[in-house]
């Protein structure tokens, strides 16, 4: 009952197949909340300088899947010390662990001012098809999954599995994006990572002989974030998300009746927090309706700003000492600045040694000692050296040149 009859695979670029031996892996991947991912692509805004990454979170969390069944069936020792019933909790938190996303990446949580985690973990535990056939097959399995995903479970190996600086989530997401955008940036050698784990001092190690394979994924994930995630032109669609959501969310404060006009985001605009329903109807799709109603709505700025969107008609960039005379150049065009000047700021270290929730990567030497990875590897230690690599730059309208 708890096995399929037959093994069910998907077909995927990045790992072959997908395998599916168990059956609530089965059922939770038709669950109305997890094929909703789906309509949620996995890069938002990447995809205006890589055009093919139209990747979804859908075959992102399959793929995250993938890594976690592998590392249980291929990797003996982390076979050994999980229980059946810990290697079903991991490998559910490992398909579920974004299945509270929301569209657009990560831009779209600093409009809902609030993480897809928490969503994720309402969805798993609140009312939903994933909660019913969870706790259907064992009542504490929903709280069991979501402190994997959350890193509070009392087995750290299943945290370190699906959410540590080396997890089935980073690995799967750079080699998917780096692979549909078309760049090189992102890969690295899964199968010796996978040959070169193993279960020590009740961690997940990595074998001295398998440190060169870390570092390169560690030097994988410094140059997607430059390369690919922070590139200056997708920022600059993420500050024209932001600017049209303000520019709604304003209108909304304002009394306007723009909620009879935009009836999708009445929840958003209502509600701190939204229910399951509520975000089970947010998705890609209903946002680009929202943008092609928006740029015919009797508001110059939000019609402006969603015609921007639709046809990437996207803001420049410039460093942050041209500042005074970008604003100067914005009001001279008449240009509100609160909507059409932004100034954005990232920044990122691609491996923290010390990190409370992120947990940080272990080698394991040749005599049986374990040591944290920037201790051994000089590569690593400089690149960890700084506190992070950062980037500033302000946006406007090209208009304005
Ligand atoms: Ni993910």
């Amino acid at each position: 009952m708890n096995t399929l009859s037959e093994e069910k695979v998907f077909r995927d670029p990045i790992h072959g197949y997908v395998r599916v031996q168990d059956k609530i892996i089965w059922d939770c991947i038709q669950t109305r909340e997890f094929q909703r991912l789906r309509r949620v692509k996995q890069l938002g805004s990447t995809s205006m300088v890589y055009h093919t990454s139209e990747h979804s979170r859908f075959a992102h969390s399959l793929g995250v899947y993938e890594i976690a069944r592998r590392m249980i069936n291929e990797v003996n020792d982390i076979s050994k010390a999980l229980t059946e019933y810990e290697k079903i909790t991991v490998k559910l938190a490992a398909l579920l662990h974004d299945v509270g996303h929301a569209p657009f990446s990560h831009s779209f949580e600093s409009i809902m001012q609030s993480d897809h985690e928490i969503y994720t973990i309402q969805i798993i535990k609140g009312e939903s098809e994933v909660n019913t056939l969870l706790k259907a097959y064992r009542d504490s399995l929903p709280d069991d999954v979501a402190s994997v995903i959350d890193g509070t479970h009392p087995n750290k190996i299943l945290c370190q599995m699906v959410s540590s600086q080396l997890d089935a989530d980073r690995m799967d997401y750079l080699l998917r994006d780096s692979y549909f955008s078309g760049t090189k940036y992102g890969e690295f050698d899964l199968e010796r990572i996978l040959r070169t784990m193993r279960v020590a001092d009740d961690k997940l190690v990595i074998k001295a002989s398998g440190m060169h394979t870390i570092e390169d994924y560690i030097m994988a994930r410094y140059h997607m974030y430059w390369q690919v995630y922070y590139h200056p032109v997708s920022r600059s669609y993420d500050t024209l998300l932001q600017k049209v959501f303000q520019r709604l969310f304003d209108l909304y404060n304002e009394e306007n009746n723009i909620v009879e006009k935009l009836p999708m985001f009445k929840a958003l605009l209502e509600k701190n927090i939204l229910s399951n329903e509520e975000m089970y109807l947010l998705d890609d799709s209903t946002c680009f309706y929202a943008f092609n109603l928006m740029s015919q709505i009797d508001d110059a700025i939000l019609s402006d700003l969603a015609k921007r969107i639709l046809n990437r008609n996207l803001f420049k960039y410039s460093t942050v000492d041209k500042k005074e005379e970008m604003k100067r150049r914005c009001l001279e065009k008449g240009y509100d600045l609160k909507y059409y000047l932004h100034q954005d700021y990232q920044s990122q270290n691609p491996y923290k040694p010390y990190s409370r929730r992120a947990q940080c990567i272990w080698v394991l030497e040749d005599d049986g000692s374990i040591k944290e990875l920037s201790t051994v590897s000089t590569i690593v230690s400089s690149l960890s050296q700084n506190d992070s690599y950062e980037d500033e730059k302000i946006f406007f309208p090209k208009e304005i040149l």
